[in-house]
């Protein structure tokens, strides 16, 4: 029997039950493996600026960019859950974001996410059927430093009262970035929807990460990454071998020939 695509009343129930995958993706291939996979939700997350198109910044990322690659994701997908970022500066007012948004899920999104503490939207948007994924604590997009969030008194309470504001505007998913495992435990057991960490410790509904990072496929190593393979080693070895099979003429052999008689 084929899998069913997941919706997020699937993912919801998942809360009580099973922890919640999730990994950033951009591209078609990847999307099929993940979906093969049952990964439950793909994040075309706006890391692909820094990961994929070799931008500086996430605030490089345009709407552009971000509906060339839901696209192609959605290409790839039966099953899993399609989550889309709203890059920088293109929800700067409720009306700006229920455009984008709609652009978003046209374009094979089954929810869009947005960073930081924006309850108009979420209403907006769930106004007209839009499903919003919050994401609070470190902010990619407007961070001027990749530190831990939530470490005073004062912003952990604020991150507690904004997951809850948010989640009752209407938001259908959280994710927690860079903040103590602690304080992501109490968020996740405030909140009745699911909180996805990164960098948030052990204990919310479920996890994502960066996909490069977990392949090892990227030069950097963060602390919150369970590096799975060294896969930029492995990949620069192959390259190298493939060059010199090149230059060798050891490459191809005759069974990967076309051939022709009388010639
Ligand atoms: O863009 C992204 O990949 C993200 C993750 C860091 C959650 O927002």
């Amino acid at each position: 029997m084929l899998n069913q695509k997941k919706t997020l009343d699937t993912i919801k129930q998942y809360k009580s039950n099973q922890q919640i995958s999730m990994l950033t993706c951009y591209d078609y291939v990847f999307a099929q493996l993940m979906d093969e996979a049952d990964i439950d939700c793909l994040l075309v997350g706006d890391s692909v600026g820094t990961n994929v198109l070799g931008y500086a910044s996430e605030q490089e990322v345009t709407l552009a960019d971000m509906l060339h690659h839901t696209k192609a994701v959605a290409r790839g997908v039966q099953t899993s859950f399609i989550i889309s970022d709203l890059p920088y500066k293109t929800y700067e007012t409720p009306e700006q974001a229920l455009q984008s948004a709609q652009l978003l899920i046209e374009a094979g999104a089954d929810a869009v996410k947005f960073e930081g503490f924006y309850p108009d939207i979420v209403r907006l948007l769930t106004a007209h059927n839009i499903q919003v994924v919050c994401h609070l604590g470190l902010l990619p997009q407007t961070a001027l430093k990749k530190s831990v969030q939530a470490v005073d008194k004062a912003s952990i309470q604020q991150l507690y009262r904004h997951a809850c504001d948010l989640e009752y505007a209407g938001a259908s998913m959280l994710i927690v970035e860079l903040i103590p495992e602690e304080v992501a435990k109490e968020v996740t057991n405030r909140l009745s929807i699911p909180v996805i960490g990164i960098g948030a410790g052990r204990f919310c509904d479920g996890q994502v990460q960066i996909v490069y990072d977990v392949l090892g496929l990227t030069k950097r190593q963060f602390k919150h990454v369970n590096r799975f393979f060294a896969f930029r080693e492995r990949l620069a070895e192959v390259f190298v071998a493939y060059k010199k099979r090149v230059q060798q003429q050891t490459y191809l052999d005759i069974t990967h020939s076309f051939h022709v008689d009388g010639v």
